[in-house]
């Protein structure tokens, strides 16, 4: 009888998520249930995953914790947040809402652009208490592990800015971050009409200092990668600028990502794909062919819809499609002050689960397991596996649909992440 630290017992639904690789077809819609289940935790890993019979005649704890017959699911992946921000864009809501489109008001200077003003302005302290707290949100809501991308500095101070304050964060929080480099974000008010100008400095000045920050900090020590993403997009960079981040990044040490097919289908998806980027993400306006070279490669596809409802848009990205192609689809937030306020990853699943047709289980998969290897933690976190992190969520309900029927509310009731209760009701 193995002695473990902890055993969350009498999960009426113990949903695992389990997959050797990414899930796609229909596999997604198999979330891995075992009635009645337990999970036995040791050192913050998962070291035994059954029944509760199972669970209890091979180990006994120091520590018992008592789903009550609810469901209990891996913590979720969030793979595509912008969360370390200053200021708001309140009056930018209230200009979409009497009908201003999106990349007009970043046209004219505003949206990204307010953004990094006030982003530009803000100390390392402000920003750390201000992302802190939309952490903490995202905790309550169930996510355990989090992508967040620079993007709001585009100069080299406030880009290395916004690197030491997620390095405070994955330090300070309990859940665990992914740092993305996206200096090539909006081109900056100083390098209007010349965003040549700008990648130039991207490429040759801040991918080298932002990848000499990794070495030093811890994410590089853990194994954790680090991304570059390109906003590839009219009036941001188009795809022969794309391309030339992404080959310089890649030459550095870099893992790649890409806004791609957010409003307008440019040939991003195919650039981002044939570059080898571990995802590709928005993807509303992905042309057939790209869907194809999606189904057939390693990329993972990242739909976004609380963008779209955000955005009062009826038209989504075809998610149904991507799965039923072939795609290994999964879904982010993308939490931000101006496309998708929203730090709840069963928001988004809800809103996949109704304009985007994904049932329930392919929106759960794609919120955990596939998110994980989103973000090249695959092998670590986004499922209840022996050998992974201890990162789980009780959830309130007798069934795992309900975390995408309900929507409005909150139905997470504990989280634990690397075997720690970090949440409890
Ligand atoms: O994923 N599209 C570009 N970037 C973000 C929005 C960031 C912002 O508006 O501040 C997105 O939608
Ligand atoms: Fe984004």
């Amino acid at each position: 009888m193995d002695r473990v630290d902890l055993i969350v017992f009498n999960a009426g639904q113990l949903v695992t998520c389990a997959s050797d690789g990414p899930k796609r077809r229909a596999d997604m819609r198999d979330v891995g249930i075992i009635e009645n289940g337990s999970v036995a935790i040791s050192g913050g890993k998962i070291v035994g995953v059954g029944t509760t019979d199972e669970i209890y005649r091979g180990f006994d704890a120091v520590e018992y914790f008592d789903a009550g017959g609810k469901v209990v699911c891996p913590g979720f992946v969030d793979p595509h947040t912008h969360i370390v921000f200053a200021g708001d864009r309140l009056s930018e809501f209230e200009l979409k809402i009497k009908g201003a489109e999106y990349l007009e008001i970043l046209a004219n200077g505003g949206g990204i652009l307010s953004t990094v003003r006030a982003t530009r302005e803000a100390s390392i302290e402000q920003l750390v208490e201000q992302s802190r707290a939309r952490l903490d949100k995202m905790l309550a809501c169930g996510t355990t592990t989090v992508e967040i991308k620079t993007g709001y500095g585009l100069d080299t101070e406030t880009e290395l800015k916004m690197l030491a304050v997620i390095e405070i964060l994955d330090n300070t929080h309990a859940i665990e971050i992914v740092p993305t480099f996206l200096a090539a974000h909006a081109v900056p008010p100083e390098f209007k009409d010349n965003a040549d100008a700008y990648v130039d400095l991207v490429c040759t000045e801040m991918l080298p200092l932002a990848w000499r920050w990794y070495e030093q900090s811890q994410f590089s020590m853990n194994g954790t990668p680090f991304f570059v993403d390109v906003f590839t997009e009219r009036n941001a960079f188009d795809v022969a600028q794309s391309e030339r981040v992404f080959t310089t990044a890649q030459s550095i040490g870099f893992k790649l990502k890409a806004h791609v097919d957010q409003f307008t289908s440019l040939g991003g998806s195919h650039a981002a794909m044939a570059a080898g980027a571990a995802s590709i993400d928005h993807l509303d306006e992905i042309s057939d062919g790209e869907v194809s070279e999606l189904a057939g490669s390693d990329t993972i596809g990242i739909v976004i819809p609380t963008e779209n409802f955000n955005a009062g848009k009826t038209r989504f990205a075809d998610a149904r499609k991507l799965i039923d192609s072939g795609c290994a689809v999964a879904l982010s937030t993308d939490y931000n002050p101006g496309s998708a306020p929203c730090p709840s990853q069963p928001m988004a699943m809800a809103i996949a689960c109704r304009y985007q047709k994904l049932l329930p289980a392919e929106a759960l998969n794609a919120a955990t397991i596939n998110a994980a290897h989103a973000v090249g933690l695959g092998d670590s976190v986004g499922s209840i596996e022996v050998g992974k992190s201890a990162d789980i969520c009780i959830v309130d309900a007798a069934d795992f649909r309900l975390l995408a029927y309900e929507f409005g509310g909150n139905l997470i009731k504990s989280v634990i992440k690397r075997g720690e209760r970090v949440v409890t009701s």
